[in-house]
């Protein structure tokens, strides 16, 4: 059996993972050991059999016993002890949810479901370090797979409605408390009393938004009751990273080394907890049927689902509430623009945590241990 470290599997990522790896089962067919940066010699978690106590996550004499490393610690870690144990001759494979690798030659980003050859090239071609992408390019490659296996696509303008929980723990959390603040100034506003007028209310709320006393120590700004539009560090080309990523990601997971499809729109953070959503622009190769761009969708992977364009399949289908905690991806609001016929909108959504972070990460090891 292949002995499996897993570092930082307490945290949001890594719970999940966890949390995925005992519903599959998926503890029975390795040798786990836990690593941790603070706990050594603590007892490790329940995982359904006996396992060892925590080791240290910068023992690199006990990480290079491993066959296999899961990293969910995040980039700081990665960057620390990634390039000292290859240094040191380890050959193992390393698969990772942080950025910190993702875009090095030797790497490769996982999603099976969508990328499976390049995974199965690579592992024959001895490549040892795996990543997993970033979410809002998994979701959308999980939602529009299809088209892009089709060469179908010239290019994606995704503009993007991000939960919170890509952002982390912290601000998920601060998400409520900002929901729970405005709520009270509302009520202070009279929300409860019919006869107040809603501007008096709204002017509550919004000097509530403003006030000093907003918890806003993680995002900074408001985001209950608001929007932030830019996520992560400024790049010279205008763009935030996170939407280079979209472009980058995409074409290095599909394999693309020569040819770069363009991908690029906005990014924006809005107040759902955990299930990034987005709008895409689809430029066609070509005119396709309606009928036939569902078709292809569809039967591209066993999560993505077709929703009919239609209001109440919308609504009830195609929001953060009704796919958080679950591995389908559905795709809506499919219709040609008055652009022309070779121009597709569409709208897709999926759970952050889990096709956006655990997943990929959870099926590479199985790949690896099979
Ligand atoms: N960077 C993403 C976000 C999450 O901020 O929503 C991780 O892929």
């Amino acid at each position: 059996m292949l002995k499996v470290g897993f570092v930082g599997w307490r945290g949001m990522v890594g719970s999940v993972l966890m949390e995925r790896m005992r519903a599959e089962h998926d503890f029975n067919d390795i040798e786990p050991l836990f690593f941790s940066t603070s706990q050594t010699g603590s007892a490790g978690p329940d995982v359904g059999k006996p396992v060892p106590a925590l080791a240290d996550a910068h023992d690199l004499t006990k990480l290079a016993e491993m066959d296999a490393i899961v990293t969910c610690q995040g980039g700081d870690y990665t960057a620390a002890v990634h390039d000292d144990l290859r240094r040191q001759g380890w050959r193992g494979y390393w698969i990772d949810a942080a950025s910190t690798l993702r875009m090095k030659k030797d790497s490769v980003i996982v999603l099976d479901p969508v990328n499976a050859s390049v995974i199965k090239q690579a592992l024959s071609d001895g490549v040892v370090d795996f990543v997993g992408g970033n979410c809002t390019v998994s979701l959308m490659l999980m939602a529009t797979g299809g088209l892009f296996a089709h060469d179908l696509v010239e290019w994606v303008s995704p503009m993007t409605y991000q939960a919170a929980s890509g952002a982390g723990a912290n601000n998920m959390r601060e998400l409520l408390g900002q929901m729970g603040y405005l709520h009270q100034a509302a009520l202070a506003g009279g929300l409860d009393d019919p006869a107040t007028a809603i501007l008096a209310v709204d002017r509550a709320v919004t000097n509530a938004l403003g006030s000093e006393a907003y918890p806003a120590q993680h995002f900074g700004v408001p985001l209950a009751g608001s929007l932030i539009p830019w996520i992560d560090s400024a790049l010279d080309s205008g763009q935030s990273r996170e939407e280079w990523k979209a472009g980058v990601e995409t074409n290095k997971i599909l394999g693309h080394q020569y040819e770069q499809i363009p991908i690029d729109g906005i990014c924006v953070r809005i107040g759902a907890m955990r299930s990034h959503a987005q709008a895409l622009t689809i430029k066609l190769r070509r005119n396709i049927p309606l009928d036939d761009i569902e078709g292809l969708l569809a039967e591209a992977n066993d999560w993505v689902q077709v929703v009919p364009n239609e209001p109440e399949a919308s609504k009830r289908q195609l929001t953060p509430a009704a796919v958080s905690g679950r591995l389908d991806v559905p795709i809506g609001r499919l219709r040609k623009l008055a652009m022309g016929d070779d121009y597709l909108a569409a709208f897709t959504v999926g759970d952050q945590l889990l096709w956006g972070a655990a997943e990929p990460l959870r099926r590479m090891l199985r790949l690896v241990v099979e």
